[in-house]
């Protein structure tokens, strides 16, 4: 019952934890991620700084990985990231070298997933598909307790399914991708022209941020929807609108009996995944003919990526040292 850490690594923001048998985190950290025009290093630095950390206090026995990207197959190289610097990165490699401890790399929503279905949300689900918002959209799909990856590591990238054809410019490269619509960056984005256009609509956001639009963030929007700024509710019910559709196709692909929702932007509860239920139902196919799955949202909240990595890193821990 060895602990293990967790690091989840997003667009955004670095958060690593210690994290026990149970998921119950024992020791938290927080850093920003480094800026996407750096080199992949400086990334692995930071990794290897918190989790030397973190090991100064515990006796760290494996560390697992969740990568806000394409991980392959083998869970070793990340193939690509719309929001990091990897390209064909060995991160796996490079940080057993460095760290000297079993390593584990999967996708963050992977991993988010992970914990849902052992810690939270989603316990008991056999057939259970992750969607987190954050900068961008996180998807997973577990099946009867087993990560589903595709036959290259991908599946689950719902976030970069066009859903608005020539809509705005994603990071992967296309456009009108659903992590455009219904995402931190979606929300953000939006605040931002509207504050830009200087709006009567967003004079509340405005206010709140003394004028600097630059400011504006996702939880303040948030913060801002939950005192009752009409322009903030607006703005989460429309991501929630764009959730709901999407959830709605997936149905229609996949069949599960539970979403769970989470990420940052989660932390909006029924402002969001109240809108995103009712669109759901508006759009699923066969509706009113057919069992329909559950819309929960996550109980791990943000951390749930950590919890996950840390709790693979626990499974691959206990084989190796049943190897040696
Ligand atoms: C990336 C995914 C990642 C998600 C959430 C997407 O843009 O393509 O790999 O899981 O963002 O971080
Ligand atoms: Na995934
Ligand atoms: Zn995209």
């Amino acid at each position: 019952r060895v602990p293990t850490v967790g690091i989840d690594i997003g667009g955004t923001k670095v958060a690593a934890g210690v994290v026990d048998a149970d998921g119950n985190i024992t020791e938290r950290l927080r850093t920003e991620t480094p800026d996407k025009s750096k080199s992949p290093k400086v990334v692995e630095d930071t990794i290897v700084e918190l989790v030397l950390d973190l090991a100064d206090r515990h006796d760290v026995h494996a560390v697992g990985i969740g990568a806000a990207g394409f991980v392959d197959a083998d869970r070793a190289k990340v193939l690509f990231a719309p929001h990091l610097s990897w390209r064909d990165e060995p991160l796996r490699e490079a940080l057993m070298e460095r760290l000297r401890l079993p390593v584990i790399v999967d996708n963050d929503a992977n991993a988010a997933a992970w914990a849902e279905w052992r810690f939270g949300a989603g316990r008991g689900e056999d057939h259970l598909v992750m969607i987190t918002l954050g900068t961008g959209i996180g998807g997973a799909i577990l099946q009867d307790g087993q990560l589903q990856r595709g036959k290259y590591g991908v599946a689950g990238e719902f976030g970069h399914m066009q859903v608005v054809p020539a809509g705005h410019r994603c990071p992967c490269g296309n456009r009108g991708c659903w992590e455009q619509y219904s995402s931190g960056n979606a929300l953000v984005r939006e605040a931002r022209e509207l504050a830009a256009a200087e709006s009567p609509v967003a004079y509340g956001i405005l206010d709140r941020v003394a004028g600097e639009i630059r400011d504006i963030t996702g939880p303040l929007i948030t913060e801002a929807a939950r005192a009752g700024d009409p322009m903030a509710i607006e703005l989460l019910q429309d991501v929630g609108q764009w959730l709901g559709v999407g959830i709605a196709n997936l149905a229609a692909a996949l069949d599960p009996s539970c979403f769970v929702i989470g990420g940052g932007v989660s932390a909006a509860d029924d402002l969001l995944i109240g809108p995103a239920r009712e669109a759901y139902r508006r759009t699923l196919t066969g509706r009113g003919f057919r069992p329909e799955a559950r819309i929960v949202r996550a109980q791990l909240g943000n951390e749930a990526g950590l919890v996950g990595a840390a709790d693979l890193a626990r499974l691959v821990a206990r084989r190796f040292r049943r190897a040696k």
